[in-house]
């Protein structure tokens, strides 16, 4: 699991978001995480310390003098214990607090005794978040090397509209991890294509697969959490772009190919995971078909572009990475997909395995042979090829 063995202290402060808070600990628990949670007096009048307790496994502080700890210094021997510390949500009384290096509470306290970093996600109404002493503190504690996630904009708990929100526990989470991967690409611009493509019959109907773009969205992520610069082009899929990802939304092949081919020579690294169409409609129609108009409709189909294959062609072009799902013959399609590609990478699945669930099993071909890797979510899988490309990409 992603962060086996990382102790992570969970400040919770007191504000509405503090319920998402026992969110966090469960999905921190569940990549193997320690999760130590410490809440201020605020906090507890909107959860109580035995959900965390529940939830983490760990009983809970609340205050300085607590006499669990022998030395009576839990602040020293909680942040001590840490490898990171995390606010959420972390209120704007507590911000204030820390940028200004007060130690009236006990996470405060930790804070100030810690050695360890320190992330934080606020959580406040808009106009607190606005107001220009929470903005000087959050310029402070970004000066002393505090790092920030979020806050977003949305709809308040108090009604009103606008930034503040706190960012999703998910995305916390995802956050968490990426401070703890290795940064094997950090510097190297990477492009990654994810998703279906969807080609026009009608203004209504089409040609699509079945792609969820999970397997792509999650190459995308851990190139993010490795440090690199991700653009990722996505067929028309059902999720957010990861954090960090900036993403362009296409439809069909064409859209894609272009959207490709405009950032190709920009990039070092390219991965093909997109289930691309080889062929769209010749004829599509440019308004709805009519059922009781001239018979069964004939639908000519025309070849598309191979966008990988365009880009494996670039003089000095990025260092190119397919993907191929097959039903049979993995080894051999793949690695005559790898030749006629022209590709030093391609990762093989098989499509019972790779197609729309969360997890896979891949095997990468290169000019070493075949590399089978454990079947795992793909989250993990996807990591592990990011790692081989960082390994055959070197320096380069
Ligand atoms: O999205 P998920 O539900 O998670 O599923 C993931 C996946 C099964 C779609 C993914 O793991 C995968 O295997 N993607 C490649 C699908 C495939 O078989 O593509 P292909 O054999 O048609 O193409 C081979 C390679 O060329 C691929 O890298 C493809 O992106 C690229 N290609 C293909 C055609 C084309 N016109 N342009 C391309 O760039």
């Amino acid at each position: 699991m992603e962060l086996t063995g990382k102790r992570i202290v969970l400040g919770v402060t007191g504000g509405i978001a503090a319920y998402k808070a026992a969110e966090l600990v469960r999905l921190l628990g569940r990549t193997g995480a320690e999760v130590q949670v410490a809440m201020t007096e605020g906090a507890t009048h909107f959860v109580t310390a035995t959900t965390f307790q529940a939830l983490s496994g760990r009983p809970v502080y609340l205050d300085q003098w607590d006499a669990r700890m022998p030395n009576a210094m839990a602040h020293i021997d909680l942040s001590r214990q840490a490898d990171l510390i995390v606010i959420a949500p972390a209120s704007a009384d507590f911000l204030a607090r820390i940028a200004n290096g007060m130690a009236d509470d006990l996470l405060a306290t930790m804070v100030l005794a810690r050695d360890c970093p320190l992330l934080v996600a606020p959580a406040m109404n808009r106009q607190m978040w606005e107001n220009p002493a929470t903005q000087r503190n959050v310029r402070q504690l970004g000066e002393d090397g505090v790092a920030f996630i979020g806050p977003v904009s949305g709809e308040q708990a108090c009604g009103e509209v606008g930034a503040g929100r706190m960012v999703e526990p998910e995305d916390i989470v995802e956050a968490v991890i990426a401070h703890f991967a290795p940064k094997c690409l950090a510097g190297r611009k990477v492009l990654i294509t994810a998703g279906p493509t969807f080609e026009a019959i009608d203004p209504v109907r089409g040609i699509t697969n079945l792609s969820s773009g999970r397997m792509g969205y999650a190459v995308a992520r851990a190139a993010r959490q490795a440090g690199a610069e991700v653009t990722l082009v996505s067929g028309p899929v059902a999720f957010s772009p990861p954090q960090g990802v900036d993403r362009i939304n296409v439809r069909s092949a064409l859209d894609m190919h272009a959207a490709v081919l405009a950032r190709a020579a920009d990039s070092d690294i390219f991965i093909a995971v997109a289930a691309v169409a080889d062929y769209r409609v010749a004829n599509a129609a440019e308004h709805k078909l009519k059922k009781d108009h001239g018979g069964v409709p004939a639908i000519e189909l025309v070849e598309n572009p191979d966008i990988l294959a365009e880009v494996a062609a670039l003089p000095e072009g990025p260092f190119c990475v397919g993907f191929a799902a097959e039903s049979r013959n993995l080894d051999d399609y793949a690695q005559a997909k790898r030749r006629k590609k022209n590709i030093p990478l391609i990762a093989g699945n098989l499509i019972q395995d790779g197609f729309g669930g969360d997890d896979n099993r891949l095997v990468l071909f290169d000019d070493a042979g075949s590399h089978p890797l454990t079947p795992a979510p793909k989250a993990v899988l996807a990591r592990q090829l990011i790692e081989h490309i960082a390994k055959l990409t070197g320096n380069r």
